[in-house]
């Protein structure tokens, strides 16, 4: 006989018997137990309410940013050296140790505003996370294809991401409040300069770079450390599309980039990034004009050549969408020997944010679950219990002693693999500030100064098709950030929405920010 999907041929005898999870058969799938056959339904029907109620629990809570992703699996492979020095000068991380160690990878590739079903064409950041099963232990590095955020503090994450989600009233997105809260956050110029021209909207997931976007550490042997930051660079190009291409891919087909890349790994054509990593000295730079430690900003690549130290190829695909994309769990706080964080304040935040959410929309024991379990690593803790624990986190030989110390056994500390102190000497009052050296103009202008005509025809059409939709104030803000940018994107900006220079002379810099002497110098060249 032929199944529904036409595939099988198995005879009825050969299938298993339909059963409840209790291991009861079921013998009768189509009706309910009742009184006759036209009812009532009697209360102790439990195989039609363990169906039923379970049935009602099937969704979990979405991700809050980042709902739509796509998991696929493969492996990282490290080159172990750069040039003639070996790459454990600068990390003691095991995975980067030898050249050609490869490390199992799981990586989620995700728009961030829209829900579970939106589409993957929007103008969006894309999500870019990697979690390696290392010896040691799981690292996520989490990222986006942007190399830069919205903002550099993490008290201002929620409002960022409710000014770019729907209105609560309406359910629509709105571009008034999106650049209501923007044209707010001179932060923020760089990051809309990147998202609102082409690469905005990547081609799909398998033409885009990734970058870890914060700043990191690599701690070596001796406790030496240098701050990083992580680049993702695709072997099969970058591609992008403009809102025509992206209005007509998604008249189609909402889920274009995760079947893209189902086909292409499907097809044996499996997609591959090469890992670059940026070095710098562990201080705070004052030679630079730009703090380190800030997510709005690039390091400049002739100060800072990326190197490569690795590529990941993408080899497998999920085999239980719901198991391994919607319960999967990334944190900037999932770190290994060898690896550290930074005090970047959106760092900070993150770290505590990723796995707060997940303990409420997994559940507290969602690290025992198959796709986020350090499967190259063994587990032994004393945490115990909580909602639908599966085992008791290899208790080993006592299991009735799970605290620590113990002289009856138990588990152990271990024993730091080198020494516990490394970095340079932190030291301050406690203080509520913005970094020095905000200088939010610059690479915006850099960024918009390197790109192609056509795309800097796209940016100036996309502002204003979007900013003309705002209020005149905000309009008036936004022009007059702009023209601290770069001149022609301000005149192009303001000409389409009818702002001149003048028009906006009067506005007072904003409150929140500081101004270099380029951007005074540029602000009484404005009336
Ligand atoms: C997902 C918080 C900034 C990249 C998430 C989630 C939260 C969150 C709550 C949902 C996680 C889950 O439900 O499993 C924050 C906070 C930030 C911040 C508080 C700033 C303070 C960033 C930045 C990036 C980023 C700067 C990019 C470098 C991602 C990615 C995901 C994500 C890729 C999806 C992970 C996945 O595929 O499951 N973030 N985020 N986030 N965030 Fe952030």
């Amino acid at each position: 006989m032929t199944d529904v999907a036409g595939q099988g041929s198995a005879s009825d005898d050969d299938r298993p018997i339909l059963t409840n999870r209790q291991g009861h058969p079921v013998y009768d799938n189509q009706n309910q137990r009742t009184v006759g056959a036209r009812g009532p339904a009697t209360l102790e029907n439990y195989q039609f309410l363990e169906k039923i109620s379970h049935f009602d629990r099937e969704r979990i809570p979405e991700r809050v940013v980042h709902a739509r992703g796509v998991t696929t699996y493969g492996y990282f492979e490290s080159y172990g050296k750069w040039g003639d020095e070996p790459i454990s000068r600068y990390t003691r991380a095991k995975l980067f140790r030898e050249e050609g160690k490869r490390t199992d990878v799981a990586v989620r590739f995700s728009t961030v505003i829209g829900g579970r079903d939106s589409s993957e064409a929007a103008r969006d950041p894309r999500g870019f996370a990697v979690k390696f099963y290392t010896e040691d232990g799981n690292w996520d590095l989490v990222g986006n294809n942007l190399g830069v955020f919205f903002i550099r503090d993490a008290i201002k994450f929620p409002d960022v991401i409710h000014s770019l989600k729907p209105d609560p009233v309406s359910h629509e997105q709105k571009p008034a409040r999106i650049f209501d809260f923007m044209s707010q956050t001179p932060e923020s110029m760089h990051m809309l300069v990147n998202l609102f021209g082409p690469r905005g909207i990547p081609a799909d997931y398998r033409h885009m770079q990734g970058f870890g976007v914060n700043t990191y550490k690599w701690v070596n042997q001796e406790g030496d450390t240098v701050l990083v930051k992580y680049h993702w660079m695709p072997k099969q190009g970058v591609k992008s599309m403009t809102e025509e291409d992206a209005a007509a891919v998604q008249a189609g087909e909402l889920g274009h980039a995760t079947k893209d890349l189902y086909e292409a790994i499907r097809r044996g054509d499996y997609p591959e990034w090469e890992l670059l990593v940026q070095v710098m000295e562990d201080h705070d730079h004052p030679e630079l004009d730009f703090d380190p430690l800030d997510d709005t900003k690039t390091w400049p690549e002739q100060e800072f050549p990326p190197r490569p130290v690795g590529r990941m190829v993408l080899d497998r695909t999920v085999s239980n969408y719901f198991a391994e994309n919607e319960q999967i769990a990334f944190g900037t706080g999932v770190l290994v020997d060898g690896l550290d964080f930074s005090d970047d304040k959106m760092l900070v935040g993150r770290t505590f944010s990723y796995s707060d959410t997940q303990r409420y929309r997994v559940g507290p024991n969602y690290l025992q679950l198959p796709v986020n379990q350090p499967k190259n690593a063994t587990v032994h803790t004393n945490q115990r219990d909580g909602q639908m624990a599966y085992d008791q986190d290899g208790h080993g030989e006592n299991p009735e002693v799970n605290y620590e110390p113990s002289i009856t056994g138990g588990l152990r500390e271990g024993t730091y693999p080198t020494a516990d102190e490394q970095g340079p000497e932190i030291r301050g009052r406690l203080t509520r500030k913005r970094i020095p050296r905000t200088n939010d103009y610059l690479q915006a202008g850099q960024r918009f100064r390197l790109m192609e005509d056509w795309e800097r025809d796209d940016l100036v059409k996309n502002f204003i098709d979007l900013i003309s939709q705002t209020d005149r104030a905000v309009q008036e803000r936004m022009v007059w950030h702009f023209l601290l940018v770069e001149n022609e994107l301000g005149l192009r900006v303001g000409e389409g929405l009818g702002i001149s220079p003048k028009d906006v002379a009067h506005l007072e810099p904003l409150a929140s920010q500081d101004l270099t002497d380029e951007d005074r110098k540029r602000l009484e060249n404005l009336g």
